[in-house]
């Protein structure tokens, strides 16, 4: 017989699953499928649901929005092709913590929009709306890679932020690293990270009668700047990822005219990921100068380093039988909402400590080991 886990996890599994991993994108058609099961599960608990005018989703046990209740939950968006825990493992465990909490303990599970930034570019985009991170007009004028705009696919212009009264919030997520090697453990903080787009632009021209020397080529500029990033995260004990990149015209046999690329920066502090960053852009742009090729750097998100709420973390460990406190590169709702809310995390053993990948997994026991410290979390918050 499965277990309550496995057989919640199997409704959800094969939503946004292609032959490469998954494409769940905020308020895509996967994505819709997953809030209607999520309004599903609500009803299922007499949990009543509620949209923040953000895109995030709410399911309340007693009184939407008011005082008191704790946050749990997560989000349902993946990056593309990306695996099918980072983020729906902290919903489906939601609920079925929810299952455990004896009548009157208030909760709510939210499942935030846009977590990923995988289709608007700004992560944690839900959470920052509520929370008043980032501007709603901004918001609502993200475009994805086709032109639709956030507010276009929310259908309505986004609210803003929310008096939070939630008493704490809990947020359950694989672990994304190699350093959990129990089943659960708690976060400590999160590495400030952020994105920075660099547009490089030289000349479009034939790539077969156009004289090497005569060139003006910003993949070549862009190629030395991937290097040069990645050696200087390396120095810095830092990491730096161009995981995106766009060129036009995008033709075999055409000299690009615009190379553009996406530099993700992460470091343990935020003095070190501003030196990190201001290294690259010094390099990319000597370089280019070098090239003739005229390039731009545009931040898209910054965000701030994370440290939870020590004491919390502490009694949480200590409740789930001292239980490690690490910290993560990886960047969450639960930071977001730390700055408003005291905020603990939850994470689940990944073996591998693949994520972002088609590889990503967890066992079906440490998820219900998951579900079990999660409940034993709220238990004792409520
Ligand atoms: C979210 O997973 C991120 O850290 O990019
Ligand atoms: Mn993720
Ligand atoms: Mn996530």
């Amino acid at each position: 017989m499965s277990s309550a886990f496995a057989s919640l996890w199997a409704e959800i599994a094969p939503i946004g699953l292609t032959d490469n991993g998954y494409l769940r994108f905020a308020l895509t058609e996967p994505e819709r499928v997953l809030r209607d099961w999520f309004r599903n599960q609500a009803d299922r608990r007499d949990m009543t649901v509620t949209e923040d005018g953000n895109g995030n989703l709410f399911a309340w046990r007693g009184e939407p929005w008011a005082d008191g209740v704790v946050l749990t939950g997560s989000h349902f968006d993946s990056v593309p092709h990306g695996g099918g825990y980072d983020g729906p493992l902290g919903i489906v465990s939601a609920f079925l913590a929810v299952d455990r909490l004896p009548a009157g303990r208030n909760v709510a599970v939210a499942a935030f929009c846009e977590e990923e930034g995988g289709r608007f570019g700004v992560p944690c985009l839900g959470s920052r709306l509520l929370t008043g991170a980032i501007d709603p007009s901004h918001a609502a004028r993200l475009c994805d890679r086709d032109g639709v705009s956030f507010e276009e696919a929310l259908g309505y212009r986004p609210a803003g932020p929310r008096r939070l009264r939630f008493k704490a919030a809990v947020e359950l997520h694989i672990e994304q690293g190699r350093a959990l090697d129990v089943p659960v453990g708690v976060a400590s903080a999160i590495w400030p990270h952020g994105r920075w787009r660099f547009d490089f632009r030289g000349d479009a021209d034939h790539a077969g009668t156009t004289r090497m020397a005569d060139r003006r080529d910003p993949m070549l500029t862009y190629a030395y700047m991937v290097l040069a990033a990645n050696k200087e995260a390396r120095l810095a004990g830092a990491h730096a990822t161009i995981g995106r990149v766009a060129v036009e015209p995008n033709a075999t046999n055409a000299i690009p005219s615009l190379v553009r690329g996406w530099l993700d920066a992460r470091a343990a502090d935020e003095s070190t990921l501003e030196t990190l960053v201001e290294a690259i852009v010094k390099r990319a742009t000597d370089r280019a100068g070098r090239d003739g090729i005229a390039v731009s750097v545009e931040p898209e998100s910054v965000t701030a380093e994370v440290a939870f709420d020590t004491a919390l973390a502490s009694r949480v460990s200590e409740l789930l039988g001292d239980a490690p406190i690490l910290p993560t590169g990886a960047g969450h709702d639960a930071g977001v909402l730390s700055a408003h809310v005291p905020t603990a995390m939850l994470f689940v053993r990944n073996p591998t400590g693949v994520s972002h990948s088609p590889a990503e997994h967890a066992t079906d026991d440490d998820c219900e080991a998951g579900v079990e410290a999660l409940a034993t979390v709220l238990l004792e918050l409520t």
